[in-house]
């Protein structure tokens, strides 16, 4: 699938750091902010919360007065959960700035607890090939297999 940039952010002097660059705590609440909007329309709720981000790199700096894009895709589906990667560049140049693989939101009730969303019936269960396919043999079987014993019983 292919990630759309729905939305742009310009780069102004209250966003920067002390090396005058993209202050990343700022840039962090934009991409949580867009994926949390994208992850609510999927699942059709208000009550959402971000669960878990895997590795940020920041991999090129933004300076004043550029426009950034921030593009999000989903990655994964869960029952209570939907998992999303985010993109964001540089838009005159796509220079990548940063890209997270999965950033994960649960819909959650009034107490906080997670709950079904509109996409549930999606989720994937867990295949046949997920589980081994043979148990770990026991210490029993494991202790037959081995020289020494089958001497001892022959004896
Ligand atoms: C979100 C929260 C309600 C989940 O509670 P929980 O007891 O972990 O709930 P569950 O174990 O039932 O998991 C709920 C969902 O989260 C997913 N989940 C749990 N831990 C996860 C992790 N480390 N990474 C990704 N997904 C995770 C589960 O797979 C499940 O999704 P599924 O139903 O689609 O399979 C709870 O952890 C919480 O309130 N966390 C604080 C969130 C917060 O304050 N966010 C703002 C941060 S600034």
């Amino acid at each position: 699938m292919t990630v759309k940039f729905r939305t742009r952010k310009a780069v102004k002097p209250g966003d920067l750091n002390c090396q005058y660059t993209l202050f990343g705590g700022r840039l962090l609440s934009w991409i949580d902010e867009e994926c949390g909007i994208y992850s609510a329309c999927q699942m059709q709720t208000k009550t959402l919360i971000t669960k878990y981000m895997s590795e940020i790199n920041f991999k090129s700096p933004a300076y004043l007065g550029d426009v950034i894009e921030i593009g999000v895709e989903t990655v994964g589906v869960g029952r209570t959960s939907l998992t999303v990667a985010c993109t964001v560049r540089d838009k005159a140049t796509e220079r990548e700035i940063v890209k997270i693989d999965r950033v994960t939101f649960v819909a959650v009730n009034e107490e906080g607890r997670p709950v079904r969303h509109a996409l549930s019936h999606l989720a994937r269960k867990p295949k046949v090939d997920d589980v081994p396919a043979e148990p770990e043999p026991n210490w029993w079987a494991r202790l037959k297999n081995q020289n020494w014993l089958k001497k001892q019983s022959a004896d």
